[in-house]
């Protein structure tokens, strides 16, 4: 009886392992890694930690297609630093050294954020909050010295219209995003410092002032190595000017990452909506391609079982590459194929 009950653990065991490597399985032939590296591009995906860390295909398929791995919640300043100086970091640490084994780099997301903050940061005073700050920063960028390639260091500062964000953090005055790529920068001096943003990813009042801004920064030396562009999309496609705006931002020396590409579809999507999202997908990889400062493109997560979209955008979802079974869409195939065919002449 009991032989027998031990017998059908190891089946189900077995049976777990043979679905999962089934699952694994069909995604065979280049990996979006692979094809990245051969592109001279980044291919990257957002983790989720707890997700992370109990689901083995999940975990596979993020050392298999991926050669860089933003942590999605885990090194944010609620989850790192709950309470004033007492830092959590389990959570980063499990991904930054899985990351580690599978010889990925890792993005550090995010320093400096009007959102997803401990409560304790509102209640204090401009002297107060900028010694809070630069604890953190260096706190955080100091506990993984030389381990993280790329942090967004500030992350959404600015407004639709193209105003500073009345984000907590103007209360250390206009010039707080320059005064943090310092800190940052001494923190850890090889990592590559990068200003993040939504919705400048085409030219626009946002991104001609986020232009502005790097314009100054770099005129003025202070130390900032790139611009992330989050590319939070839907069927409505890519800006037109997506590739002109990137190059604008290459003149000033600056590198350009994609850093958490999705679309969102209505639900439930039709098999129009997959091919239409498949092709906007394909935009935005042929666009990074068309510009050689383009080094990075990550997606916000892969698996329509994980996004962020589903949770947060009612009636919205299926935003990613994979199925909630983590089989490929017709969005995974087609950046494939784009990553494949690369493009013939990059640019500046
Ligand atoms: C999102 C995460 O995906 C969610 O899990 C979390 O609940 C909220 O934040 N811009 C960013 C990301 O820079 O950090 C956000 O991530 C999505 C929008």
């Amino acid at each position: 009886m009991a032989i027998g009950a031990v017998a059908l653990v190891v089946l189900a065991v077995v049976a777990e392992a043979l679905r999962q490597g089934a699952d694994a399985k069909r995604l065979s032939g280049p990996t979006l890694r692979q094809l990245g590296v051969k592109r001279g591009v980044v291919i990257g995906t957002a983790v989720r930690g707890d997700v992370w860390q109990h689901n083995k295909a999940y975990r596979q398929l993020i050392g298999e297609q991926f050669g860089s791995v933003t942590p999605e919640n885990e090194m944010k300043w609620a989850v790192i630093e709950p309470e004033r100086g007492t830092f959590e970091f389990k959570a980063a640490d499990e991904i930054v050294a899985a990351a580690e084994q599978a010889k990925q780099e890792v993005r550090g997301h995010t320093l400096v954020w009007h959102n997803q903050l401990p409560g304790w940061v509102s209640g204090l005073d401009a002297k107060d909050l900028r010694a809070a700050t630069a604890a953190h920063i260096r706190r955080v960028m100091g506990h993984y010295r030389g381990r993280i390639a790329i942090w967004d260091v500030v992350n959404e500062a600015l407004t639709d219209l193209g105003g500073l964000r009345r984000s907590p953090f103007l209360k250390l005055g206009r010039d707080y995003i320059a005064w943090a790529f310092g800190i940052a920068h001494g923190a850890d001096p090889k990592a590559r410092l990068h200003i993040n943003e939504v919705g400048a990813d085409g030219i626009n009042a946002k991104s001609d002032r986020l232009y502005e801004i790097v314009r100054s920064l770099k005129a003025r030396g202070v130390p900032i190595d790139g611009v992330g562009l989050q590319m939070h999309v839907n069927l409505a496609g890519v800006p037109p000017t997506f590739v002109d705006n990137m190059r604008r931002f290459a003149a000033l020396g600056v590198e350009l990452s994609i850093t958490e590409a999705d679309v969102g579809l209505r639900l439930p999507p039709s098999a129009a909506d997959l091919r239409a999202q498949a092709r906007v997908y394909a935009t935005i990889v042929r666009g990074c391609l068309a510009v050689s400062a383009c080094k990075t493109l990550t997606f916000w997560g892969y698996t329509d079982g994980r996004s962020w979209i589903s949770e947060t955008q009612p009636g919205m979802g299926a935003a990613t590459l994979l199925d909630k079974e983590l089989r490929p869409k017709p969005a995974f195939r087609a950046v494939q194929r784009a990553l494949e065919a690369g493009q013939p002449a990059r640019t500046p």
